[in-house]
């Protein structure tokens, strides 16, 4: 599938993105290992957590509807009905990380976890090594530790770790096998990666402890409650990027998680001058969470260094087209994570944007962007890559004449309806 977008006058209104994916993964995850019956309202309806939800369903957990909400019956203490099951994880690496973890804790489970091409080219080494030490028996398809997996469950210990890089992702599989350990699990952060995970578990009433970057969980077991989950921060990202470039645009996105783990896109483009107001709401249920207005701005270089990759990791392509339209010259430093998502973001944003007319380089760990520079309509080829296939779309919204955007369907992946959603503030878009 393909999309067409032309160049925008000015993109005006009020809007809601979908659900958080992020915490839609978690809220299905462990509301499977619950002692209960959990409700979600608000599950994301993107492929990405479709994909979390069937793997969930394999293993034994009913899943049912109740009107607009999800009902999901946690299997507590006996855990997953898995043996020699194989799970698809898809395009999620979410799913296949934090279900690995789960199920590595569980004594007799057995499964088989794979996913689409893109999902098998990523690293799980970074899994399989703590898992490992704390005495899971997982064992990849290739000594570089890519999927499939085979996750064989079993009586693990807790232990103290210092996750080498920067994942939430990884973070989170050694809590989740952490919750069924024996002793404490720890681990250590060099920078803070999103909190989803922690901020759910406490909710839930395991025993956790945080201090700055440093978590620990000790054996727990987990209660049914009810869960909201806010819009996506990483979707609203598109949204506010496309009113800060396009001239004389004003944008609102409501109801949107505002946890400060994940938005680390904000204070970056703050310092790039970007214009927008932010309402915090009261009722948070355990995320923070309101609307925040955008605005047309004059944009100006700026520096991003390691240390601010990881809380706006999944909008750093937006960022570098922000830096397109922005005065000077912006470095992007410590970016490298990116060449290991579901495409290679550092090259698939280069390659895309230059095609464009930006002025972009490519580093090792990151991209130099001078500024600003007037786009042109083109085709371009997000490599399957929700993430660039939409950023390419915002793009097009100030590039002359239109722009041909290859490999849409695959925005399924985390913005179901994101055509829509453009084409509702006055976008002229079409699938071809
Ligand atoms: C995610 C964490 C990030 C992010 C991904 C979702 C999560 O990945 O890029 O889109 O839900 O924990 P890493 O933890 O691998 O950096």
């Amino acid at each position: 599938m393909r999309c067409s977008v032309k160049k925008s006058e000015f993109l005006y209104g009020k809007i809601k993105v979908p659900p958080d994916k992020s915490i839609s993964h978690r809220a299905a995850i462990l509301s499977a290992i619950s002692e209960g019956k959990c409700i979600i309202r608000g599950y994301s309806q993107s492929s990405d957590c479709a994909s979390t939800l069937e793997c969930i369903q394999k293993l034994g957990v009913p899943v049912s509807k109740k009107g607009e909400s999800l009902v999901i019956e946690g299997v507590g203490r006996k855990g997953f009905n898995a043996e020699g099951i194989t799970l698809n994880a898809g395009n999620s690496a979410t799913t296949m990380r934090l279900l690995s973890g789960v199920v590595a804790s569980m004594e007799g489970a057995e499964i088989t976890i794979t996913g689409d091409e893109s999902l098998l080219r990523r690293p799980m080494m970074r899994i399989i090594k703590p898992l490992s030490m704390m005495g899971a028996r997982i064992v990849p398809s290739d000594e570089s530790g890519h999927p499939p997996l085979v996750v064989r469950g079993a009586n693990l210990k807790g232990i103290d770790y210092t996750l080498p890089v920067a994942s939430a992702q990884v973070k989170s599989a050694i809590l989740v096998a952490g919750l069924r350990a024996e002793g404490k699990t720890t681990v250590r952060e060099k920078v803070k990666t999103r909190d989803h995970t922690e901020r759910m578990l406490r909710y839930m009433g395991a025993k956790i402890s945080e201090d700055r970057n440093v978590v620990t969980v000790e054996p727990s077991t987990l209660r049914s409650v009810e869960i909201d989950v806010p819009g996506d921060f990483s979707s609203a990202a598109y949204l506010i990027s496309a009113a800060l470039i396009t001239p004389g645009s004003s944008i609102e996105i409501s109801d949107v998680g505002l946890n400060p783990t994940r938005t680390g896109f904000l204070r970056l483009a703050q310092k790039m001058g970007a214009r927008f107001w932010i309402n915090l709401s009261d009722s948070e249920n355990f995320e923070p969470r309101g609307s925040i207005k955008s605005e047309y701005s004059k944009l100006r270089a700026v520096e991003i260094r390691p240390e601010d990759v990881a809380r706006a990791i999944d909008e750093i392509p937006l960022i570098a087209l922000l830096a397109s339209q922005a005065a000077g010259v912006t470095t992007i430093r410590g970016a490298g994570e990116l060449r290991y998502k579901e495409s290679d973001r550092i090259s698939g944003t280069v390659e895309g944007l230059r095609r464009m007319g930006a002025d972009i380089v490519e580093t090792d760990d990151g991209m130099v962007i001078r500024g600003p520079s007037q786009l042109k309509g083109c085709e371009v080829f997000p490599q399957k890559d929700h993430r660039l296939a939409m950023m390419f779309a915002v793009a097009a919204l100030i590039a002359e004449g239109s722009t041909l955007i290859n490999d849409w369907e695959w925005t399924r992946v985390s913005f179901p309806g994101f055509e829509s959603a453009i084409s509702a503030l006055g976008a002229v878009v079409n699938i071809i």
